[in-house]
């Protein structure tokens, strides 16, 4: 017992002596607090960043793609980075994932985060892998006559049914790009999943899932009005027509090229 009020003192007293250290040297306030993520990439040796290249094959391809260019993730080729490219920013991104998108944390461990990231600047040094063979300008006009403007927003203009598209040219690859517009149903947003509400009175509305728990159903219709119903009321929620996009999988190869060109060239505001 004395022994554990011995160390307790120890304790005590070497955190009050730390802490009324901490203001003047920023050194110390980094042992009190968490330690703070380094400046520069500990790991980044050649050795690191090809042991960064077989994680990023393991952890990260099924996204971003065998060499980085993207798919289902953003496109790493082009070393521009929406959420920070310094090497805390990288490490910030990978560690913790991106909150709101479908990039989870990794399970690995810091280290390894480290090469991770250290592969992932080598990569986006090289310039865009990926370069849309279409005419972005052409692809912009198709766009305008096959009604995508009613659905989505780009900068202010559109609706506001689909995901915003402002810099959907970073976010996804070409091959995804390609794929949301002839097979929507493919990949859907994971925040835009449709379902159908069948009600006991035989009405049926169409809308975008917001939530659901016991009591009540929460959607956006496809009027863009919000709706909410009691579950006494429903006689059914269907979710078998996933996306409410309509697939345009006839649309002819040069329009198709050519307004994934352009989807590819919107950047975000720069
Ligand atoms: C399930 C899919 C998925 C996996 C697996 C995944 N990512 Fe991502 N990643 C994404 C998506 C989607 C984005 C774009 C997020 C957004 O909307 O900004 C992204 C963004 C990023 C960014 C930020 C790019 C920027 O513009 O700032 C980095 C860096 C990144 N991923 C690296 C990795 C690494 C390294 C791995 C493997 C450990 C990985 N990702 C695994 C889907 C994924
Ligand atoms: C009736 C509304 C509607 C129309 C018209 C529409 N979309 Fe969509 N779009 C959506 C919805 C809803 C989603 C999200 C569900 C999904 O992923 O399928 C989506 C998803 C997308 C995505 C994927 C976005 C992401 O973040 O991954 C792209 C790209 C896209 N649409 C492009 C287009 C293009 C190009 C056109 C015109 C040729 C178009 N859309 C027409 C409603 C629409």
């Amino acid at each position: 017992m004395r022994q554990v009020l011995w160390l307790w003192c120890c304790v005590a007293l070497l955190t009050v002596a730390l802490s009324a250290q901490a203001p003047q040297n920023p050194a110390l306030a980094g042992v009190v607090t968490a330690p703070a993520i380094p400046d520069t990439n500990p790991f980044a040796s050649e050795d690191d960043v090809r042991a960064g290249g077989a994680l990023f094959q393991t952890h990260c391809t099924y996204c971003h793609g065998a060499s980085g260019e993207g798919g289902r993730g953003a496109d790493l080729t082009a070393g521009i980075y929406r959420h920070g490219g310094r090497d805390p920013e990288l490490y910030a991104s990978i560690r913790n994932g991106i909150a709101g998108t479908e990039m989870a944390p990794v399970r690995v461990s810091d280290d390894e985060v480290w090469k991770m990231v250290g592969f992932v600047k080598r990569i986006g040094s090289r310039g865009l892998l990926e370069k849309a063979p279409g005419d972005p300008a052409a692809g912009r006009l198709v766009y305008q006559k096959s009604g995508c403007v009613s659905c989505h927003r780009i900068g202010e203009d559109g609706g506001g049914l689909g995901p915003d598209l402002t810099d959907i040219g970073r976010r996804r690859g070409l091959k995804f790009l390609t794929e949301s517009v002839v097979a929507p149903e493919a990949n859907i947003v994971v925040t835009y999943r449709a379902v159908q509400v069948v009600l006991k009175s035989g009405q049926t509305v169409t809308g975008i899932r917001l939530n659901r728990d016991d009591l009540s159903i929460q959607l956006r219709d496809t009027r863009d009005n919000f709706r909410s119903f009691m579950m006494e009321n429903v006689q059914e929620v269907r979710y078998d027509k996933p996306s409410l996009m309509p697939a345009y999988a006839s649309m002819n190869q040069k329009n198709l090229e050519d307004v994934v060109a352009y989807l590819h060239s919107l950047q975000g505001a720069q």
